[in-house]
């Protein structure tokens, strides 16, 4: 039974490295869409018949955003942010929907850095308007189906059952807020009731790959740029690089034109805005193809890293392993009734955020998460009182790792949490010395 188990799960791992080069999903993600993550709702949502849910954990990317630098000579009007309605309340009237403040982005016309801004009402790597709607409908989603469809949440926020942590980014407190506005609109409060955001300080932030925290990442991820995987990428993708590179005018710019710069399309091609063309050939442009092409594979140093590569294992550890262990230490606790825990954890967090944990549990040729993508793990009681975990990320259940042993449709309990801790580092500071 045992030696079945190994041969058929390395089996499934040679297949995988045969079809999953970087940046072709595996089918189940047919519908993904880089610029919109998909949040099952109650018409797609499927309980699991007879079984109790115990605990929900769900982790959102911040919604979409401009990009997060100024890219030398950016001519795009970046004018997707400054909604009236503002976040940021600065009275004690939380749930107002007259803002009492309202911030602008100035445009210093005189300051000698102008040509090093871009124009619009956005400052870098700030959250759209789109943004902000796309995280207000995961939290509609939400509501329909843990309030309204199973009631696993009351219709009223009590905020006793609500955990939420964001990160130290402005991005993703404030797409925690409309989350939260989307799951319980002012009606269903209490005037008053206050919602806690807590977030690690940014020193010591373990949800994000952090060079604080593992001084020695770039070595651990190194090795991964000499294996076949990336050469073939590097390859295959180079011709569009070069295009790239080209339009973009930094052909010859060591600092940029050894990567696609997807971050510097994406806001373009999520907003519908005119792609970048040539400066000196006005119909040589970037194709919506290229863009999403250039996009997916703008990630793959860190994406690559914890799926290919003799260093696979190290990376996952130091990354997604700073933090996993905290998801069966928090589902343990809800199951004892411990008080202090709480049975719905939200976390607001980054796009890397998600990966590394998807890198450790899922099959690898999941794809990189989207805006407002979510990942929700689910812990259910079964009938004969044995716990499983399930995991549902862009609407679909979770293909399981080989070497997780249990499918994420119900994975039990042990299996899950001893997979997720064994991830975690006995002594990161060790692994991580420089
Ligand atoms: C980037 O620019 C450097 C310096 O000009 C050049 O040596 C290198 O070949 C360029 N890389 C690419 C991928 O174009
Ligand atoms: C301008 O770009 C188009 C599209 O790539 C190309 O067909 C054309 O030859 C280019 N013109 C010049 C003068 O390079």
């Amino acid at each position: 039974m045992h030696i079945l188990r190994v041969s058929l799960a390395s089996v499934a791992f040679l297949s995988l490295q045969a079809v999953a080069q970087i940046g072709e999903y595996d089918p189940i993600y047919n519908d993904y869409d880089y610029c919109q993550g998909i949040t099952s709702d109650s018409k797609t949502y499927k309980p699991i018949p007879g079984a109790t849910l115990k605990k929900v954990q769900l982790f959102m990317r911040h919604g979409d955003r401009v990009p997060s630098m100024v890219f030398p000579g950016d001519d795009a009007n970046y004018n997707l942010c400054g909604d009236v309605a503002e976040n940021h309340y600065s009275g004690d009237d939380l749930l107002s929907r007259t803002p009492t403040v309202q911030s602008k982005i100035m445009d210093p016309q005189d300051s000698p850095y102008h040509n090093r801004m871009w124009k619009g009402n956005c400052d870098i790597g700030q959250l759209t308007n789109r943004g902000k709607q796309q995280t207000y409908n995961v939290g509609k989603n939400i509501r329909s189906i843990y309030v309204d469809m199973l009631k696993f949440l009351p219709k009223f926020l009590n905020t006793d059952l609500i955990y939420v942590r964001n990160t130290y980014s402005v991005r993703t407190r404030e797409s925690a807020e409309h989350m939260l506005n989307g799951l319980y609109p002012s009606t269903f409060r209490v005037p008053g009731s206050v919602i806690e955001l807590n977030a690690f300080p940014e020193a010591v932030e373990n949800i994000v790959l952090s060079r604080n925290l593992c001084p020695a990442l770039p070595s651990i991820f190194k090795p991964f740029v000499s294996t076949p995987t990336f050469l073939n990428f590097f390859k295959s993708n180079y011709a569009l690089m070069a295009k790239t590179n080209n339009i973009l005018g930094i052909a010859n710019n060591p600092q940029y034109n050894n990567s696609l710069n997807g971050d510097f399309i994406i806001s373009r091609l999520c907003n519908n805005m005119p792609l970048p063309c040539s400066r000196t050939n006005s119909t040589d442009c970037i194709t919506p193809a290229e863009a999403t092409k250039a996009i997916a594979g703008s990630w793959v140093m860190s994406y690559g890293p914890m799926r290919w590569g003799p260093q696979t294992e190290k990376v996952k550890r130091v990354s997604g392993g700073m933090f996993v262990g905290t998801i069966p230490k928090n589902i343990h606790a809800t199951l004892k009734g411990d008080p202090s825990s709480r049975p719905f954890e939200f976390y607001s967090v980054h796009d890397q955020s998600i990966d590394q944990i998807m890198a450790i549990i899922a099959a690898p040729n999941s794809p990189w998460p989207g805006y407002s993508a979510t990942l929700a793990l689910e812990t259910f009681e079964l009938a004969d009182k044995s716990y499983v975990v399930r995991a549902i990320y862009e609407g679909k259940t979770v293909k399981a790792h080989p070497d997780l042993q249990c499918s994420l449709e119900a994975c039990p309990l042990d299996i899950f949490a001893a997979f997720l801790e064994s991830y975690v580092p006995s002594d990161a500071q060790a692994e991580c010395n420089v």
